[in-house]
């Protein structure tokens, strides 16, 4: 592991906004810390796309996010921390962290009849990384995926709270709720905004388990235990947060400054092909 500096940046990549959810907690839990934020706008949805395609794009942006002097780096997409997480760990000289092992720990913590959904999109459900990681926690444990490819389009439409997004997520849902799970993880990154619309159709019985909120308490552990934690006597140079996308900078912002805590006043595009 090479000498970094504890003052620098954590990058945070996903393939849209939807790991501006993760972003968010790491803002609420880790104040101090300065992020910076790539989401791959040009390129979505990797939640449909081969793990090959998913760990190029996983390659170039850490390659981006590596000339912004990051000192850690977080995989804010299941989809990419399904298909590249491992990969892209053993290449780096920087610690690279993903969303599922934190969220599979909580999930194996939460549940009291080991009976655990999963939903995420299909190259998350489908690649089985939840299960293996809650499985090689407590083996007995029974995982039951479900696919909600719907979501992420009705997440990024603002319809956090329609009749439309009920309808398709109690279709959803009840194929779960026939398996009697008592906790069910929300395994892609845009569903915590949809918290409120899955509490209330589940009922208060479920836990809910957001990988996001789990992953910066990950973070803020890793940072700790490594020394790389940022040492709030040195003054910030320049922006605390910089947000980077491949397409749609302005759309990007709107959504962004719609979800996180404080404005986001400028987000810069680039072109992620020439990394
Ligand atoms: N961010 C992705 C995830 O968490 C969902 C969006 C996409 O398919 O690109 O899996």
């Amino acid at each position: 592991m090479k000498q970094t500096d504890r003052n620098a940046p954590v990058g945070v990549f996903d393939s849209g906004v939807g790991g501006l959810t993760v972003a968010r907690e790491i803002m609420r839990q880790i104040p101090e810390e300065r992020i910076v934020y790539f989401g791959d706008t040009a390129r979505l949805p990797y939640g449909s796309k081969s793990k090959d395609t998913i760990v190029r794009y996983s390659r170039q942006i850490i390659r981006f996010l590596k000339t912004k002097d990051v000192k850690a780096i977080v995989i804010a997409c299941n989809t990419a921390s399904a298909y590249a997480l491992e990969t892209v760990q053993a290449e780096s000289d920087i610690p690279v962290i993903g969303v599922i092992n934190a969220g599979a720990r909580a999930a194996v913590q939460a549940t009291h009849n080991g009976r655990i959904g999963v939903i995420g999109t299909e190259g998350t459900v489908g690649s089985g990384v939840y299960t293996h990681a809650m499985k090689q926690l407590q083996p007995e444990i029974e995982v039951f995926g479900q696919p909600c490819p719907l979501f992420v389009p009705l997440v990024e439409e603002g319809l956090f709270h329609d009749f439309v997004t009920d309808e398709i997520a109690s279709r959803y849902l009840n194929v779960l709720k026939g398996k009697y799970i008592d906790t069910l993880v929300l395994g892609c990154t845009h569903y915590p905004l949809l918290r409120s619309t899955l509490r209330r159709l589940l009922g208060e019985d479920v836990t809910l388990v957001n990988p996001a909120y789990e992953t910066a308490i990950e973070l803020k552990e890793l940072l700790m235990t490594q020394g790389l934690n940022r040492d709030s006597a040195v003054p910030m140079e320049g922006e605390q947060y910089q947000f980077y996308v491949s397409d749609l900078a302005e759309k990007f912002t709107d959504f962004a400054t719609s979800i996180l805590p404080n404005e986001v006043r400028e987000t810069k595009k680039i072109d992620i092909e020439n990394y």
